[in-house]
Parts: C-alpha cells; structure tokens; sequence
C-alpha cells in the first residue's frame, strides 16, 4: 500500500456518501478534481451526477479571468436551499480563487465549510473529516520549499490521460495570477515520471499529456532538462503518443524542436505557444521575455524544423495602455504565422498583478471590439488552413465510440478531433482515417 493510501485507510469507516465536484478552469484543475475524488473514493465517497444527491460539494475554482470570486459565491448561493434540507451537507472551496481569498470567502459566505489552496489538496481527506467534525477549516499554505513528489491519482485513466510535471510558475508575467495562486515552480523527478506514466502504460493508457504552467522551464533533481524528460519518455516506456502543454516562448529551443523531430513517431507534431501580443513594447511590459521579431523566428523555426506541425497560441487583447497601432501588431502576426486554432481574451486586471495598477486600463467596450476583431480575423484563416486536410490521411487514436450513430472520435497527431464511422474495438487503437471534410477544430472522415 502506498504511503497515500495508508494514510487515507483511516479515513474509510464512514459509510458510502455522495461528493459533487464542479470544475472551473485549465487542464491542471480538471486533473486536480481527478486527483481529490480518488482521495474521496479512498475515503468511502462515490462520485455522483448532481449536487442533489451529493452530502459533500467542492467547487474547485479558477481566478484566470472574470469575476472569479463573483462565480464561486454565486454557485455556493444556489446550494443555500439544499444546505437548508440537508443540515449535514458539506461544502467545500478549492483551486485558485481559494488559493487568493483564503478564510474571506468563508467570511462572506458562511455556507462554506471549508477552503484550501492548491498545495492542499493531498490533505482533503484530513480537511474534510475536519469539517464532517464540525469544524471550519482554511488550509492555503505553500509548500515552497517541499519537493514536489505526487504520483497521478486517476480512476479510470481511459486512452489518454494528463500527467502533472511541474507546478506553480515563477515568470511573473505582469498579467497574470498564477504565480500567486500556484506559488512557486517545482518539476517532480524525472526518474518518479518513468515509473508513473509506465504505471499507466500497464492500465491501458496510450497517450499522455504532460503538464505544466511552463514545461519548457522543466527541471529534475537529476539536472535533467525537459527534452532529455521527453526523450527518456519515449525511450524507456512503452507509451504510444506524447503530448504537453503550455509551452514559453522564450524557453523553446532548436535543442527542444529537435527531440521531438528524432522521436515524431512518439512526441505528436502540436505546439501551444502562447504570444500573447504582437507587439515588442507590450510584450516587455507583459514581462514575457521575447519581442515579436524572436517570437516569429522561433515559430518559423519550428515549421521548418518540424514540416507539417501545428501551432496554436494564446492572445490577450486591451492589454494596458495597448494603442490601436499596437493591437494592429498583433492582428498582423496571424498573417506570419500559421495558428490552427487560437484562444483569445480580452484583459482582466487580476489581484496582486502589476498590471492591474498600470495606467490607462482600457474600456470593456474597447476590448470587446478588440476581441472581435481577431476573432473574426482568425476564423477566415482557420477554416483556410483546414482545407489542406481534406483528402488526406491521418492517423488517428480512437478515445470514443458513439453506439447511437456508430460514430469514433479520436485526435489526429496535429491533436485535430477526428470523427468517423468505426466500432468499438477500435477504442485505444491508432488507425488511418482518410478526411472527407475540414474545419479548423473538427475533421470528418472514414476509415482508410
Ligand atoms: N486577462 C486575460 N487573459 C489572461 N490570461 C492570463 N491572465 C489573463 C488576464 N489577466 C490568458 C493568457 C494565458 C491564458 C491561460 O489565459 O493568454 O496564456
Ligand atoms: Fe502566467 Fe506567465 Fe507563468 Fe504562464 S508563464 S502561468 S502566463 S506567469
């Protein structure tokens, strides 16, 4: 029995009770949520369909963006009622906006029963037999100096699965609330990440997605960097496909490109890499470590080191002080680089943040516009760009069969959402699909 589970054993008399998680936010959350319920699960809970029928609810929380702490009270709000029939309902704030607010949320919204951090979530079974006792509990203290030693908790882990390989980020880009709701960045040993995801090679699993705030910036005890991690990956287990995010621009190099170009036929040809804006005097002022000519020569680059891989990016518009001219510059990057798929936002000034106390912070109004613009921008050349799939092949990992339509849906290696007609035992197994029509996320096609 792992030290984990040990741990946990103790907490197993309870009878067999119902826990609701709502999930907000980024990848790393959606596998904290998978991490807490396996706790539970060691703890005698059973995951369940609704809040209704749950005697313990947790809202792991995200404060990226908008309103954070405005979504977590409102949701908490609508379960005064059920609070009210169930006495013994407990409920339970984590993730980021937990991270930032600590004992204030339960402050203002005293339906809470307990709140922890990010760092606190191997604790839950402790937090919450805790509150089962009656009482209030914070716990949102960082473990800055603690090694950063988990091993993937995951039910059922399925074909493909994420794999935490670092956490936290120190970059302190000006905008952003991470650093601080994350706290400081730790990669977890190089060797300890074999065995996981050998551990999850034996469970079936057939691709993983590493993740990390930055993984270029990935580090093992051992002195490892991340492309000796991926190389490692590749050569010593038996795991079929690699994927990662989110990749810093200023952190990828020809050594990184490289690798993956050698190991293509395990390390998938798809690069998020985020540039947030076109223009170098925003991007010093964004603190990102790269000025728009670097950004656009490393993203060629990789093209050409790598033909026929895919970028996508990340893009923050009303940075600021951010002058048309200077949005323009970000709208002309689209026409250097090629992205299949981009995620844009307009800028929220987020708590602690540099940025939130610069001048000349731009209307709502203006960065919608913004907003907009790019988006419509994008679009045209999004579906531009799927056109070049259609009659091609590709090879596609099925993840799901659909009885009612008898449809498969898998990803490509360029990570583009396959669908075609298949059946079910071809769940886990990579085959050739022929496409037959191209949109920018989603491709329809047959069996070749
Ligand atoms: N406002 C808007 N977008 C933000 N992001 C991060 N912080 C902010 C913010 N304050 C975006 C960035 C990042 C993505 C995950 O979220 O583009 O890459
Ligand atoms: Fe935030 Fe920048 Fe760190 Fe990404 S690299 S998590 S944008 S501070």
């Amino acid at each position: 029995m792992s030290q984990l589970s040990q741990k946990n054993a103790s907490f197993a008399k309870q009878e067999k009770a119902g826990v609701f998680i709502s999930t907000y936010g980024c990848q790393m959350n959606v596998n904290d949520s998978e991490r807490m319920l396996s706790l539970l699960e060691m703890m005698n809970y059973t995951p369940v369909a609704s809040p209704e029928q749950a005697s313990l609810i947790i809202v792991n929380s995200c404060s990226i963006r908008e309103k954070p702490v405005h979504k977590v009270h409102s949701e908490v709000g609508r379960y005064r009622k059920l609070k009210d029939r169930n006495p013994q309902l407990k409920i339970g704030v984590g993730g980021c906006v937990a991270q930032q607010e600590k004992g204030r949320l339960m402050k203002d919204v005293p339906l809470i029963d307990f709140v922890f951090g990010t760092d606190a979530i191997d604790e839950l079974p402790e937090i919450v037999s805790k509150a089962l006792q009656g009482e209030n509990v914070v716990q949102t203290k960082f473990e800055h100096q603690k090694p950063y030693h988990i091993e993937t908790l995951v039910r059922n882990p399925g074909v493909s699965t994420f794999v935490n390989i670092t956490k936290g980020c120190d970059n302190f880009c000006t905008f952003c609330v991470v650093p601080f709701t994350r706290g400081r960045e730790r990669s977890r040993p190089m060797s300890q990440l074999v065995d996981d995801v050998a551990r999850l090679v034996d469970r079936g699993v057939k691709e993983v997605t590493l993740l990390g705030q930055n993984v270029n910036s990935y580090t093992s005890d051992c002195g490892a960097r991340f492309g000796d991690l991926l190389k490692t990956l590749a050569e010593k287990t038996a795991i079929e496909r690699i994927r990662f995010t989110t990749s810093h621009p200023k952190d990828f190099n020809r050594e990184l490109v490289d690798i993956m170009q050698a190991y293509r036929h395990k390390i998938m040809d798809y690069i998020h890499l985020p540039f947030q804006s076109g223009n170098s005097e925003v991007l010093e002022r964004m603190n990102r470590g790269y000025t728009r000519e670097e950004y656009i020569e490393k993203a060629h680059m990789i093209l050409e080191r790598m033909p026929g891989s895919v970028l996508s990016t990340d893009i923050i518009v009303g940075f600021p002080g951010e002058t048309r001219k200077q949005f323009e510059d970000t709208l002309s990057l689209l026409d250097e680089v090629p992205y299949e798929s981009l995620y844009a936002f307009a800028y929220s000034p987020r708590p602690f943040t540099k940025a939130a106390r610069f001048e000349e912070q731009l209307s709502e109004e203006e960065k919608s516009e913004r907003l907009r613009e790019l988006l419509d921008k994008h679009n045209e050349i999004a579906f531009k760009l799927a056109k070049k799939y259609e009659e091609k092949e590709m090879d596609v990992l099925v993840e799901e069969y659909h009885a009612e339509n008898s449809k498969c849906f898998g990803r490509s290696t360029q990570n583009k959402s396959v669908h075609f007609k298949g059946s079910e035992d071809l769940i886990g197994k990579t085959v050739k699909v022929k496409i037959k029509e191209a949109f920018p996320v989603t491709l329809r096609g047959e069996l070749a």
